[in-house]
């Protein structure tokens, strides 16, 4: 039986791993090597069947999963040049995220690992977004301080050991990329709503008052529901009395708010927990603004920072692959009774 078996698996240095990943939109495949090196990595997005509903409507992307996932498997073995019998072990995201999108990957990833009669090592999707900066720099080694800033997530880390964190803060209410997507609404910009913002936040001039972050007391805590409701009821007020605004000068505001806040905090963690580098992951990091922001104030202050480029911010598969090896290493393998979990702890 495979899951007696399960202990037997041989654990390899440098193991080659398939991995993953269709928590939400992105159908996504990737192979990387020894957890460092992406030998290939496929991304078919169904966002674009969502945005008439302006959000992820999870049966459609189930749907999108199942048409799309086998193709995007084939592309990454086929991109990464390697047989199927060179894979390893197979690591997918069995949580957080859609249940029924979860599912998809869960589901072909334990039929593939049983016919290639290799280990499943599931992953949490929040992990793999921390675990993207290793597959930028080689030389990567905890400790250091991540900053996590996704559509579910917002925290601030201490990475001790690879498989070891401290959670010094995260969201007492909605996610960072929660606030933009919310905003982006009621500016009327499509879903996704972060990078719309963010191109229409580079006319604007941060000039429209937001509301204090939460700081001193709050610790390394987040709250984005204020901010987000203020700009809700900025813009509901003007359109009301028939004021004049300017979009451009709400998103230009609402984005200094937004990431300010996780810079501050991030770079404040360093010098509590005397540590020198700054790691990002989640799909907000992909906000130019924040990149730049957080580029400068480490350079200068000395601070070490690890910026995954845009794609490995965003979901994808070799994330996964790079926390799959993680946990592979670990010999933490499913067994055929592997679930999809809507809801998993951060730490
Ligand atoms: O990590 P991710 O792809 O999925 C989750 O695990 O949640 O993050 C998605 C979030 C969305 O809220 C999206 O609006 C936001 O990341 N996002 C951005 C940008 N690109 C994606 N937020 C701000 N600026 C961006 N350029
Ligand atoms: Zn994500």
């Amino acid at each position: 039986m495979y899951a007696d078996d399960k202990k037997n698996f041989k654990i390899k240095d440098g193991a080659i791993i398939l991995a993953i990943e269709s928590s939400c939109d992105e159908t996504a495949a990737s192979v990387v090597r020894g957890g460092r090196e992406i030998l290939s990595s496929e991304i078919i997005s169904s966002c674009s069947e969502h945005i008439k509903f302006g959000g992820v409507v999870p049966e459609i992307a189930s749907r999108a999963h199942t048409a799309a996932i086998s193709i995007a498997v084939e592309n990454a073995i086929k991109n990464a040049e390697i047989t199927l019998s060179d894979i390893d072990a197979v690591a997918v995201t069995y949580g957080a995220g859609l249940l029924g999108a979860l599912l998809v990957g869960v589901s072909y990833a334990k039929a593939l690992a049983y016919s290639l009669g290799v280990p499943i090592v599931p992953v949490s999707h929040i992990r793999g977004h921390l675990a993207a900066a290793y597959l930028v720099d080689k030389d990567l080694k905890p400790p250091f301080v991540s900053l996590l800033a996704s559509g579910g997530h917002t925290a601030v880390i201490v990475v001790k050991d690879y498989d070891d964190f401290k959670i010094l803060g995260s969201t007492l209410d909605d996610a960072v990329g929660e606030a933009f997507d919310k905003v982006a609404r009621v500016l009327g910009l499509q879903y996704p709503g972060g990078p719309n913002i963010e191109r229409l936040a580079r006319e604007g001039q941060n000039v429209v008052p937001m509301p204090k972050m939460l700081k001193g007391e709050g610790g390394y805590n987040f709250s984005y529901s204020g901010l987000k409701t203020a700009v809700i009821n900025y813009v509901h007020r003007c359109e009301q009395t028939g004021t004049k605004y300017n979009k451009a000068d709400v998103a230009c505001s609402f984005q200094h708010a937004a990431t300010d806040i996780l810079v501050e905090k991030a770079i404040e963690a360093c010098g509590e927990y005397g540590l020198n580098t700054i790691t990002i992951g989640g799909g907000v990091a992909a906000n130019g603004f924040l990149r730049d922001n957080l580029s400068a104030v480490c350079k200068k202050r000395g601070i070490k920072l690890v910026l995954p480029p845009k794609i490995l911010c965003t979901d994808n598969a070799a994330m996964i692959g790079a926390e799959g090896y993680i946990q592979y290493k670990k010999g933490n393998f499913a067994d055929l009774s592997l679930n999809a979990k809507a809801r998993v702890d951060l730490g």
